[in-house]
Formats: C-alpha cells, sequence, structure tokens
C-alpha cells in the first residue's frame, strides 16, 4: 500500500465527556462494533487487571477513575480507527487537554438526563481553540431524559457551536425503541439487544407501514412529525463546516443497549477527518510530507514498578516512521533510533516496523522525553501547541528524608517531565513548587515518589490559585517587575519567569498596574 493510501486509511480522535456519561461504555461499543473485541465488559475489566498489577495504578482502581490514557487501534471498513482514551476525572484534565493535541476529532459524549455538564464545557473550550472537529453522541436514552430538541438547543447554546442532528430518537426512556438515520432516511430496528448486527436488524424506511407495526403507530406518527420539523428548522448537513469546527453532527443512541452506535461509527468513517496539517515554531507540517515528523503528547510511567522505564507517546505528524532508523530528538539535538517501536492494539501491543501520519506508537524512554519533544529526520522545527495551563493549586515539596535528596529531586524532575503536574522553582532556596489542578494529583506523585524513587515528601499548601506566565517587549521593565515582585515570582521547567497571584482580583490588580508585562495563562504564547 502507498503513502498516501496509508495516510488516507487514518482516523486518529478521542472519546470525550463529563465523567459518568458513558465515555467508556462507547468506547467497548465501538470496539465491539469494530471488531476489535469479541466480549462487552473488555475495556472495563482490562483496567481493573491493569490496576491489580501495579501499585500505582491501585489508586485508580481504588477511585475508580481512568489516571492514565491509553490507545487503541482498529480496523473497519478498510480504516485503520486509532482511538485515544483520556482520563474522565477532571483532577486529570490536563492530561485529557494534552491528548486532544494528538487527535484530528473528537465524540463528545453528553448524558441526555443532565445535558451538558461542567467538564462537557471545559472539554470543548478546548476543542475549540484548535477548531478540531466535534460529533456529539447524546447517551442513555434508555432513561427518562430531556425532550431532544430543547437538548440540541442547550448544546449550541451552552457549547457555542452549531449542530445538525444526524440520527433521532424514536420515544425515549423504557419506551426507546432506537434511532432513525436522517441522511439515510431509515431505522435500523433491533430484534433484540445483541451486541452482534449480523442478524438481528432490519431496515425500515420513514413512509413505510413496517415502520408503524415495529414501533406503534403513535411513536411512528411523532417520528414523521419531528422529521419534518427537523428538515424544516435545519439546513443540509454540510461536512466541510465540520471539518472546520463550526459544526457539530448529533447522534443520539444508548451505548449500553447498543442503540445508535452503529450508525455513530458508520458516519463517523464517513466524514470526520484524515490527519491534518500541525503547525510548528518555523512552519506548517502537512501530513503528505516525505519526511517523518512527530511529537509526545504523554508519557506513561512503567506500570511494573520493577521497570523504571517509561513509555513515550509519539504522534506521528508526516512522512513514514520506520523501526531502527535514526531520527533527530530535536530539542537535545541528538540523534536516536527505536528497536522496538510498539503500536496498541484493543487488547495488546505489538512491535511495529512502521507506522504513518495518525498513528500512535510507543517507545521506550528512559528519561529522554519531556511532553512537547519533537522527532524529526534532521529538520530542527518543534510542534507548537501543546501548552501548559495555569495550575489552580500549589503545593510546596518538603523532603522527609534527608538522606534521600537525591531521589525525591529526580522523581519530581522525571515526573513532572511526564506531565503530571508543573514544577516551579522560587528563590530563595531553590524551592520547589508543584501545581496542579487537583488534589487528587498530589496523593499520585507522593505514592509514586516513594514507591518508585523510595523518597517520602509532604506537600505544604502554598496560597497561590493562579500561576501567569510573564513577557514583555521591553526587557528592563520585565526585570524591573520581577525584582518588584520577587516573592510572587517563580520559574517554569524551561525558566521561564510566571507570576503566582493569590486571587483574581490580585492578578486582576497586577495586569492593570503594569501595562508593560504580558500575563499569559498557558505557558505558549507569542
Ligand atoms: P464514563 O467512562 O464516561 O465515566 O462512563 P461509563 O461508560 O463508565 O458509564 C457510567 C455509567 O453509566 C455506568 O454505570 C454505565 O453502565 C452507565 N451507562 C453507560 N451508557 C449507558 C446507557 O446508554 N444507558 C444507561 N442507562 N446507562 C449507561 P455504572 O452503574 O456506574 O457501572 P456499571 O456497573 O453499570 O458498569
Amino acid at each position: 500500500m502507498s503513502f498516501l493510501q496509508e495516510l488516507h486509511k487514518r482516523r486518529t480522535f478521542a472519546i470525550i465527556a463529563h465523567p459518568d456519561a458513558g465515555k467508556t461504555t462507547l468506547t467497548e461499543k465501538l470496539l465491539l462494533f469494530g471488531g476489535a473485541i469479541q466480549t462487552a465488559g473488555a475495556v472495563k475489566s482490562n483496567k481493573i487487571k491493569k490496576s491489580t498489577t501495579s501499585d500505582f495504578m491501585e489508586i485508580e482502581k481504588q477511585r475508580g477513575i481512568s489516571v492514565a490514557t491509553s490507545v487503541m487501534t482498529f480496523e473497519y471498513r478498510d480504516l485503520k480507527i486509532n482511538i485515544l482514551d483520556t482520563p474522565g476525572h477532571k483532577d486529570f484534565a490536563e492530561d485529557t487537554y494534552r491528548t486532544l493535541t494528538a487527535v484530528d476529532s473528537v465524540i463528545l459524549v453528553i448524558d441526555c438526563v443532565k445535558g451538558v455538564e461542567e467538564q462537557t464545557e471545559r472539554l470543548m473550550e478546548v476543542c475549540r481553540m484548535r477548531n478540531t472537529p466535534v460529533i456529539i453522541f447524546v447517551n442513555k436514552l434508555d432513561r427518562e431524559g430531556q425532550n431532544p430538541f430543547d437538548l440540541l438547543d442547550e448544546l449550541e447554546q451552552k457549547l457555542n457551536i452549531s449542530v445538525r442532528p444526524i440520527t433521532w430518537p424514536v420515544n425515549g426512556g423504557s419506551n426507546f425503541k432506537g434511532v432513525y438515520h436522517l441522511l439515510e432516511k431509515k431505522m435500523n430496528h433491533f430484534a433484540v439487544n445483541k451486541t452482534r448486527l449480523e442478524d438481528d436488524i432490519e431496515v425500515i424506511e420513514l413512509e413505510s407501514d413496517v415502520l408503524d407495526q415495529k414501533v406503534g403507530t403513535k411513536d411512528a406518527n411523532q417520528l414523521r412529525e419531528d422529521v419534518e420539523l427537523i428538515e424544516g428548522v435545519y439546513s443540509e448537513f454540510d461536512n466541510e463546516e465540520y471539518l472546520a469546527g463550526n459544526l457539530a453532527p448529533v447522534f443520539f443512541g444508548s451505548a449500553v443497549s447498543n442503540f445508535g452506535v452503529m450508525e455513530l461509527l458508520n458516519t463517523f468513517c464517513d466524514v470526520s477527518p484524515i490527519p491534518v496539517h500541525r503547525m510548528t515554531d518555523k512552519r506548517m507540517v502537512e501530513p503528505d510530507e516525505k519526511k517523518f515528523s512527530g511529537f509526545v503528547f504523554k508519557i506513561h510511567a512503567n506500570i511494573d514498578p520493577r521497570h523504571r522505564d517509561r513509555i513515550a507517546f509519539l504522534r506521528i505528524c508526516s512522512g513514514q516512521f520506520e523501526r531502527g532508523k535514526f531520527y533527530k530528538h530535536v530539542r537535545l539535538s541528538k540523534e536516536m533510533r527505536f528497536s522496538s517501536p510498539f503500536a496498541f492494539l484493543a487488547d495488546r501491543k505489538d512491535v511495529v516496523e512502521d507506522a504513518y501520519p495518525g498513528d500512535v506508537i510507543g517507545l521506550y524512554d528512559t528519561g529522554t522525553f519531556k511532553i512537547g519533544d519533537t522527532l524529526t529526520e534532521g529538520e530542527e522545527l518543534q510542534f507548537t501547541g501543546i501548552p501548559s495551563f495555569s495550575p489552580e493549586i500549589f503545593k510546596e515539596v518538603i523532603n522527609k528524608d534527608p538522606m534521600k535528596s537525591k531521589q525525591l529531586e529526580k522523581g519530581v524532575q522525571q515526573l513532572t517531565d511526564e506531565g503530571v503536574a508543573q514544577l516551579f522553582t522560587v528563590q530563595p532556596g531553590n524551592r520547589k513548587i508543584i501545581g496542579t489542578v487537583g488534589e487528587l494529583q498530589f496523593e499520585v506523585i507522593q505514592y509514586r515518589l516513594l514507591n518508585e524513587y523510595g523518597a517520602s515528601c509532604r506537600f505544604d499548601a502554598r496560597p497561590y490559585s493562579k500561576a501567569c506566565w510573564i513577557t514583555a517587549e521591553d526587557k528592563t521593565k520585565l526585570a524591573e517587575f520581577i525584582r518588584l515582585k520577587s516573592n510572587f515570582i517563580a520559574y517554569d521547567k524551561d525558566e521561564n519567569p510566571v507570576f503566582l497571584a493569590e486571587t483574581d482580583w490580585i492578578l486582576r490588580m497586577n495586569i492593570q498596574n503594569n501595562p508593560d508585562i504580558k500575563f499569559h495563562t498557558t505557558s505558549e504564547f507569542k
């Protein structure tokens, strides 16, 4: 298969949702219908299996959250589909945001009872920053939820995006009968709720009497009325608008009972983008360029505590990656080769000989990678758009065991390289402050420092609530500001100065009183 054919086969996306909306269930059903797994329950049982083999993952099990982000790849309809999983818990939101830098589109899951929730809005904001195309799956139609027309309005208003229903529910709650495909103008009616689709599906047209027989005349007429209304209100589905990130196609269904999932998967295959271009500090990189390039968006500690190595997740952006070939680690200006890069399949990892744009491969790493690192065939460029966001909780790391200060230093360094949290240094005394978006990360860090590095520490809360990266055109003005505010200045891992503010009000006052200083809420700025 040619390089271009390989490229056009790829679809790389993430499923995102407010916790409990049904992300895991939907992921599993997509894998099931895609033929990647044979039985329902595999995704969840995989989670549990991991957590029993590792102490770190025990935290995940206890808390019932998915701490790690992983990749699941399967082939369906001649496409190679890469699903990048994201942790649902809000304390790990930054991990999710970074994963979103490595996908070409997303499926956003909404609970039809709860509608748009807090985390849904934040995730959507991140998608909008990059104009990532979004498909919405309204889940749990088997529960008594909101009226679908009201839900569409809520989606438009709260998520600030135009919507276009693609499937439509026939009744809801305990009377939920399935979904009608508005574009294909037919309904796939399940004889029974089976997990395999081959034999138990019947296709029904809107006008046919069979519809009345299958769903009842009342529901059939209601559906006909709804469809007429939809066609009157919404314009034709515009694929270009979806690809530009302006229009979200909406699907209704119930992941748990399989309704609407097949329709979602098939339309996703029809409309979703092939790997798209990506920005670097020098130029735009197109996926069909001959030379390989890629970036690290995630670093995962080894699940097995006996092995210290880590796994760097590399998103391939252009060209063909080949096993054993030398590539340039741009930040370190170092040639590196990888003898056993691996691909993630739904239920196993395989060493790969080559990989193409859109693919995510795992590279064994002994500490050479940081989030955002770029690999190329020699060109000096660095992928951008993988910023750190201002943390909200700040704590100073206090060493509890003076004999282990080296281990602590190394552990803190490596864990923050992994992106578990952000590290800031303050003077005097080179004190280390860790910034996170959630309390849970401190528990994870403390636990991992002890278990993986043998270092014990405690955290002392610092009264800050925001960190802003500061710049100024006039370097002397910046130096003066840093001198005056020295008690509130820290440096991030790349030695960039950061202003730590205790309250939003203090931050606003400082912005107002120092017009020459620019305050940035993410680490990436022009
Ligand atoms: P998440 O990854 O987004 O956090 O959600 P997850 O899939 O784990 O689903 C959260 C809960 O919602 C689960 O119930 C799941 O079974 C349920 N769920 C998912 N899809 C549907 C649906 O279409 N309809 C209904 N009624 N429920 C759905 P749980 O009780 O937390 O776990 P479980 O023991 O049922 O697995």
